[in-house]
């Protein structure tokens, strides 16, 4: 049988990712992540364009040279169409339509919160389906019933900021450079999560709120730097345990909720924030307890990576879902 190799683009955000994947199996995962935003605290849209177009083709060039792949060799071209920073988007996606139509082969568009989902498939130990996963990220905080590679299905997702967002704004509050998320992590694994307590959200059902923990921690910080201008010196690695301890607190309990209402007990994490050691250790315990299959992907699959797109376009390429050249990316998409 001939085999099937794609070349995968992911450009939604600020990381431009590219990854050759043959038959399922990822041969590269090359990813340019843009520092220039951290002077900013944050992601500036029209300069994380710009380095997309400086970025793509040494990033194609070296994942397809590490794949000991030829442009001849590619059966199809997979990008990120949504969602995203529209013009983040539209580099990858006018890179992957020009290439397409350049090597006369099939485009694969894909959405970046499936193939964040897909990531678990990348490694030998995957889950079988159905699985529930968590998806947690920057823009997003989904709890995700997947039945079939192709057939996924939100059944909780976040009402205000994504996880994600609560991490890197309370980061922020403590004087954190951007992004927070992994210095929080950091820090967390120095200190005591129950030195501090702070507000749970009580939200019915399987969705989340993230708002409350910020506020929770600026009025505690507030209180506490007015008597103690040291305070957050002094106590960084408990603000930062005990706000990791609360964050993965909120997700593990819809978690938890999830597997009782739908009896899938198949639970795997995705997106950045599924780096967090806090929460893959929580996860894991959590598993042990209840009787779960638990999985993590690896830690290059939890970022932003073109693998996941591979992944994902390798099941699409399956059931021949292809895209037309007419195609165009979408800032927000429902799925
Ligand atoms: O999936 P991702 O790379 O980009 C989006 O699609 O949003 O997720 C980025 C998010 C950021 O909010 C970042 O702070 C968070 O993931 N993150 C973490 C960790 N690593 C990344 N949050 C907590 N602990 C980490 N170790
Ligand atoms: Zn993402």
């Amino acid at each position: 049988d001939k085999k099937i190799t794609i070349l995968a683009i992911e450009s939604s955000c600020d990381e431009t990712s590219a990854s050759v994947c043959v038959d399922g199996k990822i041969l590269s995962n090359k990813i340019a992540t843009q520092k220039i935003h951290e002077q900013y605290g944050g992601v500036v849209p029209e300069l994380a364009s710009r380095v997309h177009i400086q970025n793509i083709v040494p990033v194609v060039d070296a994942a397809l040279k590490e794949a000991h792949t030829a442009m001849n060799d590619i059966d199809a071209i997979a990008f990120t169409q949504a969602p995203g920073l529209i013009g983040s988007l539209l580099v990858g996606t006018q890179f992957a339509k020009s290439l397409a139509l350049a090597l006369n082969k099939p485009l694969i568009s894909v959405h970046h919160m499936q193939a964040h989902v897909l990531a678990n498939l990348i490694t030998e130990q995957k889950p079988e389906f159905p699985f529930l996963c968590l998806t947690v990220s920057g823009g997003h905080t989904q709890i995700v019933v997947a039945r079939s590679p192709l057939e996924l299905e939100v059944i909780g997702e976040t009402i205000d900021d994504a996880a994600g967002e609560a991490f890197d704004k309370t980061a922020k509050l403590l004087g954190l450079p951007y992004p927070g998320g992994p210095l929080i992590d950091k820090h967390a694994r120095a200190g005591n999560p129950h030195a501090f307590t702070f507000a749970e959200p009580q939200i019915p059902g399987l969705n989340f709120s993230f708002s409350g923990v910020k506020t929770s921690v600026l009025y505690f910080l507030q209180k506490q730097t007015k008597e103690n201008p040291s305070f957050i010196d002094q106590n960084l690695d408990d603000l930062c345990a005990s706000i990791q301890y609360t964050i993965v607190n909120i997700l593990l309990k819809k978690v938890r909720k999830a597997v009782e209402k739908t009896k899938i007990t198949s639970v795997c994490i995705a997106g950045g924030v599924s780096a967090n050691s806090g929460l893959r250790n929580a996860l894991t315990e959590m598993g042990q307890k209840y009787g779960w299959k638990t999985y993590v992907p690896e830690f290059q699959y939890c970022l932003d990576n073109a693998g996941m797109i591979a992944i994902t376009a390798y099941h699409k390429f399956l059931a021949k879902e292809f895209a037309t050249l007419d195609i165009s990316p979408s800032a927000r998409a429902e799925w």
